[in-house]
């Protein structure tokens, strides 16, 4: 039994689950991923996921040293991997314990590959089992915080002091090491904390260094990934971008040739920072040929439509916004059940969408801007993603599967902090790269009970204040979300002398670092009071405001 049990009581779970490991993230881009510059591959370091929560952080860590870094399925074969020339390979942790019959193993000639490898809790029990050494399930279990003392300041310990704060948890330990093997720390419980056969490069440690626990996990990720396995920081936006800005036109010019054709590329502009940055990316690769549509659905939020267009007809991207607003509200009257307003908005998106595709004439792509998370959710296993379904999440821009385009997801290998620094590099404004996220749905899954025009401007003058006021309180990037519900209550008043009877607002404020868990942000009372009063005294039929102290779970971010 090792890390995937305990955790929930770490909470910064990411969002892979188990499956991950089961299965494969093909179909990749035309654009490949992991290229530094025109033709020029990456360094990279690759991570091969044996179920751990965390398997997403660690490529992530890898990644903010600037080295690509991808999670491979762990039964991928050693010469697939070894195609790739990694310059080295970390091993997840995992849920299973390796003497267990059906335990994920990798295959072995990963043993003698003569890579650089680290082993991280579970990866750290295979290394030993796999060079001859024994693990067994271990009595002195240790789940959470924990001091490791380093007794060998090798090279993975480089520059940190002997007495280490980490992150543990686990149930096996190892019995005896492999031959070559040494101990280079230990705790109190586990004489194997972490251990070394520096001659060979391969590295173990018990503890997880990916984890922010891990006082300088990302110290001991800098010495394996930059210094023991050397590799290069060649992985930055500018090199991201001139890669997939040549490989893109390459592939929309080729298109052109063999078929002929204008080779023009949609895309459905949302607002929201991925679609963004992806057709800032499309349209320095192609230009003119990309045409951007926009769908206002009638559920954005105030002045947005327009922002959006300002900001991209600037860039002199090809801009059409088409105003559906009478057509989504027309479908949504009478309407108050979440799911099915979620289903409507989705089913009509495509609709317009398609009708205003079929206007442009001969369309050979559409650009997306899928990101590696969803690649990665995407991949799990169709029962569990039902089993677990909360919500029919609806991306604006969330197309059927069966659309008769050619994809270009140039953000298919990014994570999102990524794709805000190719954002910014591309000169995208501020503004627009750290927006805080909004649902396809917009609106509508804000307003509890049936979407009227009128119950529209309420919400969206409300939730203009919210954002006005945590954006002068300098808040606006600390918080994951921030924003206003319209509820359906009313309640008693009074105003000047005379009674009222209104609506109740709700304000939802939360940080979280990927959405998956969430706590409700502890605003200044202040800064409540100012959202408060210029709500009431602003925005008619309106004469009460709420804060909501939930934390996700056991709620969600958005009230429906
Ligand atoms: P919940 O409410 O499930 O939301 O805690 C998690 C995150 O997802 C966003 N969200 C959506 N995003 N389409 C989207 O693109 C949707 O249908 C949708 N529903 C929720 C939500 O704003 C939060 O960031």
């Amino acid at each position: 039994m090792s890390d995937g049990q305990v955790a929930d009581r770490i909470g910064t779970a990411d969002a892979t689950g188990p499956d991950v490991a089961r299965t494969s993230l093909a179909g990749r881009d035309a654009a490949g991923p992991g290229l530094a510059g025109p033709g020029v591959k990456a360094d990279e370091v690759v991570v091969l996921d044996f179920g751990s929560q965390y398997s997403q952080l660690i490529a992530r860590r890898v990644r903010e040293l600037n080295v690509y870094s991808e999670l491979l399925p762990f039964d991928t074969p050693w010469s697939e991997i070894a195609a790739r020339k990694p310059k080295g390979v970390i091993l997840s942790g995992g849920p299973a314990s390796v003497y267990e019959d059906g335990s994920p193993h990798p295959d072995p000639a990963i043993w003698a590959s003569g890579v650089p490898l680290l082993g991280i809790c579970y990866g750290l029990h295979l290394m030993a089992q796999g060079l001859g050494g024994e693990v067994i399930s271990f009595e002195r279990k240790e789940f959470g915080p924990a001091v490791v003392s380093v007794t060998d300041q090798d090279r993975l310990f480089a520059g940190l002091e002997p007495e280490q704060p980490v992150w543990m948890s686990h149930g096996d330990s190892i019995a005896r090491l492999p031959d070559g093997f040494r101990s280079t720390a230990h705790t109190g419980s586990t004489p194997f904390a972490a251990v070394a056969d520096p001659d060979r490069r391969l590295y173990g440690i018990q503890f997880h260094p990916e984890v922010v626990h891990t006082q300088n996990g990302r110290q001991i990720l800098r010495n394996f990934v930059l210094d023991i396995a050397g590799a290069r920081p060649m992985w930055t936006p500018a090199n991201f971008i001139a890669s997939n800005v040549e490989s893109i036109r390459r592939r929309v010019d080729e298109h052109s040739r063999a078929t002929g054709s204008d080779g023009q590329v949609l895309c459905a502009l949302s607002g929201g920072v991925d679609s963004a940055v992806a057709a800032t990316l499309v349209h320095r690769a192609v230009g003119d040929r990309l045409i951007c549509v926009h769908v206002d659905h009638g559920m954005m939020r105030k002045n947005e439509t327009e922002l959006l267009q300002t900001a991209f007809e600037q860039l002199g991207v090809r801009f059409i916004v088409v105003n559906a607003r009478d057509r989504f509200l027309a479908k949504l009257a009478g309407v108050i059940d979440p799911e099915q307003k979620r289903r409507i908005i989705g089913n009509e998106f495509i609709r317009v969408f398609e009708e205003e595709a079929a206007k442009l004439g001969e369309i050979a792509f559409l650009t997306q801007g899928t990101l590696y998370p969803d690649v990665i959710e995407s991949a799990t296993s169709d029962m569990e993603k039902s089993a677990s379904k909360i919500k029919t999440h609806h991306n604006v821009g969330g197309l059927p599967d069966d659309i008769a385009f050619q994809l270009i997801e140039p953000l298919r290998y990014l994570f999102k902090d990524e794709v805000r620094a190719v954002g910014t590099e591309l000169g995208l404004p501020d503004s627009m790269v750290y927006r805080q996220p909004f649902p396809g749905p917009g609106l509508a899954i804000r307003i509890i009970g049936e979407v009227t025009a009128e119950r529209l401007d309420t919400l969206r003058e409300a939730d203009w204040i919210v954002i006005d006021e945590i954006k002068a309180a300098g808040m606006y990037r600390e918080v994951w979300q921030s924003f206003a519900i319209l509820t359906p209550l009313r309640s008693v008043g009074v105003m000047g002398d005379g009674r009222t009877y209104s609506n109740v607002v709700a304000i939802r404020a939360v940080t979280s670092e990927d959405a998956m868990t969430a706590d409700w942000a502890k605003l200044p009372y202040e800064l409540l009071g100012r959202i408060s009063s210029r709500i009431v005294n602003e925005v008619p039929g309106v004469n009460r405001v709420v804060y909501d102290i939930s934390s996700k779970p056991p709620a969600t971010i958005e009230w429906e």
